[in-house]
């Protein structure tokens, strides 16, 4: 996948390590959004830590483990998704998103993780996709539930950040039922 077109104005790409400046100056840009929910926004803070970041994804690509995408509308680059981890062992992926507030509610993260979805799933034979967010991040979990995803559980005090002791909601779906989702 090169470029995987969204809407008549928004695409996807992989987020290689050659577009470090432009991600290091959307982090700048957006970091306040971002930083209650994603550590990394946090974390980097020049474009040569941010290109280190991207660099590890695109190993991780190389040895058919987590991915990295930018989302572009209009030719800016306005937010991404990845895969934290896709494990053809264990037949499991996470996946994890981010936008700029100007391009929240277009349903740019639906399409993205929708195409995610069915690439892991029917392309490379993944049985589970997961989904991990705080319980206070209410767009993230309507995401999860947009895309048909289930509530596993809980995992107390799972995500210890900025001095406080998160919870973590696990959702998930299972390959069955993303197939017949998409048969409806
Ligand atoms: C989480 C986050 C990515 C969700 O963004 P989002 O814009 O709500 O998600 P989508 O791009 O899927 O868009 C869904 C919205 O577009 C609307 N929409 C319009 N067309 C749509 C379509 N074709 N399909 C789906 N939704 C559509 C939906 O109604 C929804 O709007 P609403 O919530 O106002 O009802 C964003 O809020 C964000 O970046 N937050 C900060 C970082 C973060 O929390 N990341 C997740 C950590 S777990």
């Amino acid at each position: 996948m090169l470029t995987h077109r969204l809407t008549d104005n928004a695409e996807m790409r992989a987020l290689e390590p050659a577009y470090a400046e432009q991600f290091a100056a959307f982090i700048e840009r957006h970091r306040a959004h971002l930083a209650p929910w994603l550590p990394w926004s946090v974390a980097l803070t020049d474009e040569p830590l941010t290109r280190a970041w991207l660099q590890r994804y695109a190993d991780e690509a190389a040895r058919d483990g987590g991915r990295i995408y930018g989302i572009w509308l209009d030719g800016e680059l306005v937010g991404g998704t990845l895969f934290r981890t896709f494990d053809v062992r264990f037949s499991t992926a996470e996946i994890g998103v981010w936008l700029a507030p100007h391009a929240e509610g277009r349903g740019l993260i639906t399409r993205a993780a929708t195409r995610m979805i069915a690439w892991a799933v029917d392309e490379r034979g993944i049985n589970r996709i997961e989904w991990r967010t705080v319980p206070g991040n209410a767009r993230s979990i309507a995401c999860a539930k947009r895309l048909g995803m289930t509530l596993d559980g809980v995992l107390r005090e799972a995500f210890p950040y900025q001095g406080v002791k998160h919870d973590a909601q696990v959702y998930s779906l299972l390959a069955a039922e993303w197939r017949d989702s998409s048969r409806r």
